[in-house]
């Protein structure tokens, strides 16, 4: 299984370090022979890390390095050995105003350099009570430019109305929308938005769920070591 914590904009570079020291001592004393941990720092708190999390970015600017005032480029990642990435996450689409374009472009550069992609997708409240029918749709024009088929993609379905909500979606709409997307995607598929200690092994069990994207509940590494335990 997959468990990636995004940070967002939380945690400083000190308290990232605390935070990794204390969850690899925890994934040692574990098995994890099946498992892989993502954690994505801000960019201030990226490092090189000699363990087994992967550390990834939040974000990054497609191109090696340049005139590109307040984004950090592939120079800066490979400083810490880092080729893992998040792109197309629903606050950097709606707060940041990247258009499917743009996030495509960033998708092909990063393929182009063997990057990991954890690609995220979601839909807005008003898709969500239309219907599963327009959500499928939705999801799928998320889609557009990006290669499906990358063997170095792993999808995350994050459900806008369901981040930082507390409100995660009901299994049933977990369920029906990883089934759509496996029709096309043979990645693994994550499932993000809300989940929590409580909520993350019911998750888990659901088909099609091959791993989570946490954000709040992934901010303390007890909490997101509770999450593993429950999950295994
Ligand atoms: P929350 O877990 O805080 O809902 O955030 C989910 C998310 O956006 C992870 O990328």
């Amino acid at each position: 299984m997959i468990f990636a914590a995004n940070f967002k904009m939380n945690h400083t570079r000190a308290s990232t370090q605390q935070y990794l020291n204390s969850l690899q001592k925890g994934l040692d004393s574990r098995d994890m022979q099946d498992d892989e941990v993502f954690v994505f720092p801000p960019s201030t708190a990226l490092c090189s890390w000699n363990g087994s999390i992967t550390i990834g970015a939040q974000n990054a600017y497609y191109q090696i390095n340049g005139a590109y005032t307040g984004e950090i480029g592939l120079e800066q990642l490979q400083e810490f050995d880092i080729d893992t990435i998040l792109i197309g996450h629903s606050e950097r689409r709606s707060i940041l105003g990247e258009s499917q374009e743009f996030v495509s472009k960033k998708f092909q550069w990063f393929k182009e350099h063997n990057f990991r992609i954890i690609y995220c997708i979601g839909e807005p409240l008003e898709l969500r009570e239309k219907g599963d029918e327009a959500v499928a749709q939705f999801l799928w024009e998320q889609f557009n430019g990006i290669d499906i088929n990358y063997d170095r993609l792993i999808v995350a379905y994050e459900p806008v109305w369901a981040i930082g909500t507390g409100l995660s979606a009901k299994s049933e709409q977990i369920a029906n929308t990883h089934r759509e997307l496996r029709k096309k995607i043979s990645s693994p598929i994550l499932y993000g938005g809300s989940v929590k200690p409580e909520n993350v092994k019911e998750i888990l069990s659901i088909e099609n769920v091959d791993g989570v994207l946490v954000g709040s509940a992934s901010l303390k590494a007890d909490s997101f070591l509770e999450m593993i335990d429950k999950a295994k």
